[in-house]
């Protein structure tokens, strides 16, 4: 993380706003690195799900947690769905390839990146998802180049009734 980046709080209140906020995000994060870190059942998957319906991949997103990775084509795009649970190292995640999809012509969404945040990126993406006292309600804590976060503030607010 840089002095300079920036960092966005959004209350979602169900899992369809949850999707509806990563769909806005998928234009604005094109051909980054997104790492996404939260307990169990914090909505990093739905977030996935939704990035991948901003990019306009119509295919269900299933969680990777048993093949680590998936990959989605669509047109001239990639998106690389990674679920680093299972990994404990950068030196696991060398094993898998990593460096092959740290490059994306799309977006490369990783899970429990923290597992293996030293492989990643200057300048990726980092969200933390926390859940909220209500049970459908989740925090997100989104970070990244001041740029992009504003570019992304706006959408939100254009594109949501917030
Ligand atoms: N605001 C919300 N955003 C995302 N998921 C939510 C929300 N509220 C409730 N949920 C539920 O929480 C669970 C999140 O699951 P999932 O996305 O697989 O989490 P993770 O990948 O972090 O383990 C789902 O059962 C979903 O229906
Ligand atoms: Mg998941």
């Amino acid at each position: 993380m840089k002095a300079t980046d920036k960092t966005y709080v959004i209350a979602t209140c169900n899992e369809e706003d949850t999707i509806k906020i990563g769909a806005i995000m998928a234009s604005v994060f094109e051909n980054r690195v997104i790492a996404i870190c939260g307990d169990l059942g914090a909505g990093k998957t739905h977030l996935a799900k939704g990035i991948a319906k901003g990019m306009g991949i119509t295919r269900h997103i299933t969680s990777p947690t048993f093949n680590i990775l998936n990959e989605y084509k669509t047109n001239d795009k990639t998106f690389y769905h990674m679920d680093a649970y299972r990994l404990t190292d950068a030196e696991d995640a060398y094993e898998i390839g990593i460096e092959d999809i740290l490059e994306p012509h799309g977006i490369t969404l990783i899970e429990w990146a923290e597992n293996i945040i030293d492989t990643l990126p200057q300048g990726y993406v980092s969200i933390y998802i926390e859940k909220g006292e209500d049970v459908n309600k989740r925090l997100l804590f989104i970070t990244a180049d001041k740029e992009s976060i504003d570019r992304m503030a706006n959408l939100i607010y254009e594109n949501t009734d917030r």
